[in-house]
């Protein structure tokens, strides 16, 4: 059994400041409880949010090219962040093993259950991988890659997940998690791109409806959000009085989740001693979604102290795979 975070505190310290702050904010990682995490599982599979399915069309044509590109060593820690079930890394961990090379692969989650059913699945279907769960909160903590000091490494961010932050936000994370690799070790980013707008290319509505799905499923993971302040924080929210709505942001190029209100209201938060008012159409803000172009991805890549390498994009440029490789120093 792996023990779960504690972390309560910090929700507390989080939904006081983000509930006090104008305009009222959450931050994304408080969806992510155990029916957030289910929700999310649900999202991915929804023909509406292309993202996790392009990604795995992109990982299943080009895992192999990835791990040819990085095989100089004998044996390679696989270190993912974000792991959640593990799904998507199947075909990377596949194209691996087959270089013939001792793999290890470490998931990093915050999340225990996903977690376990990361390790479930995997023991199913690799009998002879090493896998070593890694139970950490990488956005909050100072956090070191457990990895076997010889072995070359290559640090995955997919999920388009580097996106839920802004872009310095997502650069500090890289070069934390990426401090103790060494030069020639590689990173895989996952990106979901900014609409191109031009006939026939993504368009901004293409992006909407992958956050507005027709059976309510994101707007059930974004309401969570209430139900979790709810029995955490002994609060009394009334979900169905607060819309989900997801809106396009062009200065940020970020789809943003709000929650709005549909009433004038008071809530009361009374592990907090608080009672937070809302006015009719006022929102919580709960996620960014930032979309990034080519050159973006790679100047993120850059950033964080790699070279890009390769990237592949899938025919309608619609999401991005971006392989850099670590700088010396
Ligand atoms: C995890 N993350 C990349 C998802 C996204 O698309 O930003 C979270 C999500 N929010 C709504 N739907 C999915």
């Amino acid at each position: 059994m792996i023990d779960e975070i504690a972390n309560s505190d910090s929700i507390a310290e989080v939904v006081q400041a983000g509930l006090r702050a104008h305009p009222k904010a959450l931050p994304p990682w408080l969806f992510y409880d155990q029916t957030g995490s289910a929700l999310f599982e649900r999202i991915t599979a929804l023909p509406e949010y292309y993202l996790t399915r392009m990604e795995r069309q992109l990982l299943h044509r080009h895992a192999a090219t990835v791990m040819q590109i990085a095989r100089d060593h004998r044996s390679l820690s696989i270190v993912e962040l974000g792991a959640g079930s593990a799904q998507k890394t199947s075909l990377l961990l596949r194209a691996a093993q087959a270089t013939e090379r001792r793999i290890t692969y470490l998931p990093v989650e915050i999340s225990s259950s996903s977690l376990q059913t990361a390790l479930l699945h995997l023991s199913n279907e690799f009998s002879t991988l090493r896998v070593q769960p890694v139970l950490a909160d990488f956005v909050r903590d100072s956090f070191r890659i457990p990895t076997a000091p010889h072995d070359q490494r290559m640090l995955l961010w997919l999920g388009s997940s580097a996106g839920n932050f802004d872009s310095d936000d997502a650069i500090g994370i890289l070069q934390n998690v990426s401090e103790e690799m060494s030069a020639g070790d590689f990173l895989l980013l996952g990106l979901d791109l900014a609409p191109d707008c031009t006939p026939g290319g993504k368009q901004i509505e293409d992006i909407l409806r992958a956050y507005e799905d027709a059976d309510g499923v994101t707007a059930a993971f974004n309401q969570n959000v209430l139900t979790r302040i709810n029995r955490e924080l002994d609060a009394d929210f009334s979900v169905e009085r607060f819309q989900h709505a997801a809106r396009w942001n062009s200065a940020t190029c970020c789809v943003e989740m709000h929650l709005v209100s549909t009433v004038e209201q008071n809530v009361s938060i009374r592990a907090l001693d608080a009672t937070v008012s809302f006015r009719i159409g006022e929102s919580i803000h709960t996620e960014n979604s930032r979309k990034y172009t080519p050159a973006e991805g790679r100047m993120l890549l850059r950033e964080a102290g790699f070279t890009a390498v390769r990237t592949w994009l899938n025919a309608d440029g619609w999401y991005g795979l971006f392989l850099g490789q670590r700088e010396e120093g």
